[in-house]
């Protein structure tokens, strides 16, 4: 029997798991453009594949999906406001507060990112009022490997802190 409980409380369940924060980026014909993602995990490794879970209202996944390519960029530890900038600025001022060059597929990589991963769409599958894009991994990079990551949990920003003696 299914139990009943509220949008807030399945956020909370939801919002307890910790993760990390990603910036999804691709290039259209008018420039870059980019998305806060949460929902990142790798998939397999032999190829290797990632999924994002997109909002089907996602600006950014048309452009993904028109030309099939993203890069997801894991950010560092000092980037929430980019974080922020990426989820509710206005989409067409996004890039200009924020450093950024672009990989050999054209995709942007943030300054601000610690490593990064671009990928070939392969597959979309819609969930609901979402999307599951599967990424074939074609390169990556570990722009600034030895920082600490930017974290995101009960929905605030924060840090790793690692356990001693473990
Ligand atoms: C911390 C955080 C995590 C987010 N994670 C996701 C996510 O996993 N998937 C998603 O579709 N939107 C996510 N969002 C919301 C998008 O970043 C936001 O709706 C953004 O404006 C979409 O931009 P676009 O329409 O230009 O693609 C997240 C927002 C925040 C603040």
């Amino acid at each position: 029997m299914e139990n009943e409980f509220s949008v807030e409380d399945y956020k909370k369940a939801v919002g307890s798991f910790v993760t990390g924060i990603t910036v999804v980026t691709a290039v259209s014909g008018e420039g870059p453009v980019g998305f806060t993602c949460q929902s990142f995990t790798s998939l397999s490794l032999d190829p290797p594949t990632i999924l994002i879970s997109v909002a089907q209202t996602s600006r950014t996944f048309s452009t993904i999906a028109l030309h099939k390519k993203f890069c997801v960029n894991i950010l560092a530890a000092g980037s929430a406001r980019l974080a922020r900038d990426f989820a509710f600025m206005d989409p067409s001022i996004r890039f200009s507060a924020h450093s950024w060059i672009s990989s050999a597929e054209g995709n942007p990589i943030l300054g601000a990112a610690m490593s990064w991963l671009d990928c070939e769409l392969v597959q979309s599958v819609e969930v609901e009022d979402h999307l599951i894009a599967i990424g074939r991994v074609i390169s990556v990079g570990l722009s600034n490997d030895n920082l600490e990551p930017l974290t995101y949990f009960k929905g605030l920003f924060g840090e790793f802190v690692q356990l001693q003696n473990l």
